[in-house]
């Protein structure tokens, strides 16, 4: 049998052989798009190199991209657990061509690794060109020798690729997969296709275009090329299953769930354990590059993933916090191939754990609120908006979360009706801050943080990223732009820029665009909303531009070593004053560290030597600091550091 480790390596070692250059995945939280929520497919890190904006050292690729379809144009999330296809988080396989070659070779690089290098049945496979593309049709038959009723011309909705609302597209080309008669569904274009038998397993899409958000297109370039094949599929398809999760990774982590709940892999909870199995996976990705649940942006989505798999356990019969436990079996399947998996497996354990317990707690009397709302309805009811947000509001369910559980009983929710109590909430909140007699600034920021949900922070992680400009101020009023010379705040829908807060001050650093320079001298967090106070030095500063944000390097490191210092020092009057030694206040700058804690006495001279001396050694150990998640009571405990986020030595 091919693992799935080994199937990921043989495609990126034949496309090596092929000429072309072997790139890691990216990140799945997208450094260089702001419009993007999750890395949706292999093309997203090469965005910038099919428009010629970014030049690389090779015209080549090829990759094993980590993706998340949950959210935006691509969202898979409500299949998941009801084909056997679908995934949250899935891994795409895929070689690319930066205007060397084109379409003949993309087919014939596909077809030879298909039919020759892995062997699949010519009898096996079938096409879908787009519409009116008769070269691609004439290329498969002569290449591949495919006869015409293997090859299907479809419209825009399944032969026309992009990656979202704008950039890169073209017309495609998808390679499917016969699973056999014994499976149902019907071959690409018949009413059947949305059936199991015939799947999807590459994409070739040949890039012409780039989509602007005005709705106008131009040409790219240079004709390239941007391939996608599902790991997963492919592995069901080469381990001789029609069903990917029936493939030894997945085999592996529903076997783990089935052990964690006593659940039968064959039972009726095989559905629950599908979809733990396929939750486990993106929330684990996604803690690891520093995403967090929360009620806004990506940590929503993250949320949402997470409270449904939890349901989903308690399903099987869990009462107590399990999905935690899984990580190490992913960690033991995937680790090798994502270190970053392996380097935060403490971080997501404690993570999971966290919103484990403060989910569970409500839970239970959600789902008895919600047996008794729908006790007398029976197929095709609609439960009211309000219900569903009561279940949203006070027990943390989300809405899909409700959706999902109302769906095998065929019941509905009444999604306008739940996006109207949201809106009436929101107008009362706002009411409140009006009158609470806050400063007229703040009410500024509590108007953006109403307008537009907290701005996404992506600092731990990086110190250069684009966004988007969201909004401007200028003398505490919203303006729509600043112009060259002028002063005033910028809100970006999400910034590698620290805010300020906790007694640690603010990055500064430049924000660049088209003919545009701004530097950002401070950084100020106001109710989730992150401002960056900019002086415009060249051009001018529109609202919806796209920037590309860059944090001064040297002062953030500074920072954070002073940040570290902190925490030495707070260790070190632990050891000489005692366990009492608690951080009272601190401040923490480029420049210098303060640490304020309360001692019953004076520190003698001698006392504070030891307590420099204990600092000093850490420091020159060099170890190396790593970023962990806390929950607020533990971080407490462990008496060293503010909530969510510290730095810990090993
Ligand atoms: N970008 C293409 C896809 O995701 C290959 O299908």
């Amino acid at each position: 049998m091919t693992s799935v480790n080994d199937l990921r390596s043989s495609f990126v070692d034949y496309f090596a052989r092929n000429g072309h250059h072997a790139v890691a995945s990216s990140p799945l939280v997208p450094r260089n798009d702001p419009t993007l929520m999750f890395t949706n497919s292999g093309m997203v890190q090469f965005k910038n190199t099919f428009t010629g904006v970014e030049k690389r050292p090779y015209s080549r690729a090829t990759t094993a991209q980590k993706c998340v379809r949950a959210g935006g144009k691509h969202n898979d999330l409500d299949n998941v657990g009801f084909t056997a296809r679908h995934h949250t988080f899935f891994e795409m396989l895929g070689n690319f061509s930066f205007g060397d070659y084109f379409k003949d070779h993309a087919i014939e690089l596909a077809w030879n690794l298909l039919t020759k290098d892995w062997g699949l049945p010519k009898d096996k496979l079938m096409v879908t060109v787009y519409q009116d593309d008769d070269e691609a049709l004439e290329l498969w038959k002569k290449i591949a020798g495919l006869s015409e009723d293997r090859i299907v011309r479809l419209g825009a909705k399944s032969n026309f690729w992009q990656m979202g609302d704008t950039g890169p597209c073209g017309p495609c080309s998808e390679i499917f997969y016969d699973h056999g008669e014994h499976i149902w569904g019907g071959p690409p274009g018949s009413p059947e296709e949305d059936g199991d038998r015939w799947i999807e397993i590459w994409n070739l899409v040949f890039m012409q275009y780039e989509q602007h958000g005005d709705g106008s297109r131009n040409g790219l370039p240079h004709p390239s090329i941007d391939t996608g094949m599902g790991l997963e599929r492919i592995a069901a398809v080469m381990q001789g299953v029609h069903d990917n999760y029936d493939i030894d990774l997945f085999k592996a982590l529903i076997g783990a769930a089935a052990a964690a709940t006593g659940a039968d892999v064959n039972g009726e909870g095989n559905r629950s354990l599908r979809v733990i199995a396929d939750h486990l996976r993106s929330m684990s990705f996604l803690i690891a590059e520093g995403v967090l649940p929360s009620n806004e942006g990506r940590g929503y989505v993250l949320r949402r993933i997470m409270r449904r798999a939890m349901r989903h356990a308690t399903l099987l019969g869990a009462n107590e916090p399990v999905i935690h436990k899984l990580v190490p079996t992913l960690v033991r399947e995937m680790g090798q191939a994502y270190p970053e998996l392996s380097r935060g497996e403490a971080m997501i354990t404690e993570t999971v754990l966290l919103e484990e317990g403060r989910f569970l707690k409500t839970l239970g009397r959600g789902l008895q609120l919600l047996a008794e709302e729908t006790r007398d309805m029976g197929e095709g009811a609609v439960l009211a908006g309000a219900s569903a947000f009561k279940l949203y509001d006070t027990y943390g369910f989300p809405l899909d979360l409700t959706q999902d559980a109302l769906r095998s009983r065929g019941i509905t929710v009444d999604q306008p009706g739940f996006d109207a109590a949201m809106a009436a909430q929101k107008a009362e909140a706002r009411k409140s801050w009006s009158g609470s007699g806050e400063a007229a600034t703040d009410t500024v920021w509590y108007g953006l943080a109403d307008k537009l949900g907290p701005t996404e922070f992506l600092g731990y992680e990086t110190e250069t990223a684009e966004g988007e400009v969201k909004a401007l101020l200028k003398d505490g009023k919203e303006v729509a732009s600043l112009a060259s010379g002028e002063e005033g705040f910028a809100v970006l829908n999400q910034t590698p820029f620290y805010g300020e807060s906790g007694g640690q001050v603010g990055d500064t650093g430049l924000l660049t665009g088209e003919g545009l320079t701004a530097t950002v001298s401070d950084t100020q967090k106001h109710h989730g909303v992150f401002a960056h106070k900019v002086v415009v030095t060249e051009g001018s500063l529109k609202l919806g531009q796209p920037v590309t944000l860059v944090v001064d390097h040297e002062r953030r490191s500074s920072i954070r070593a002073n940040h570290s210092a902190t925490h030495l020092l707070h260790e070190a009057l632990r050891i000489v004053l005692g366990d009492h030694v608690a951080q009272k206040g601190s401040m923490v700058s480029a420049d210098r560290l303060r640490f304020d804690f309360v001692h019953t006495k004076p520190v003698t001279e001698q006392e504070m030597a030891e307590v420099e001396d204990i600092a000093n050694a850490i420091v020159l150990q060099n170890t190396p600091v790593e970023t962990r998640l806390m929950g607020v009571e533990e971080a407490k405990e462990s008496g060293r550091a503010r909530p969510v986020r510290r730095k810990v030595w090993r």
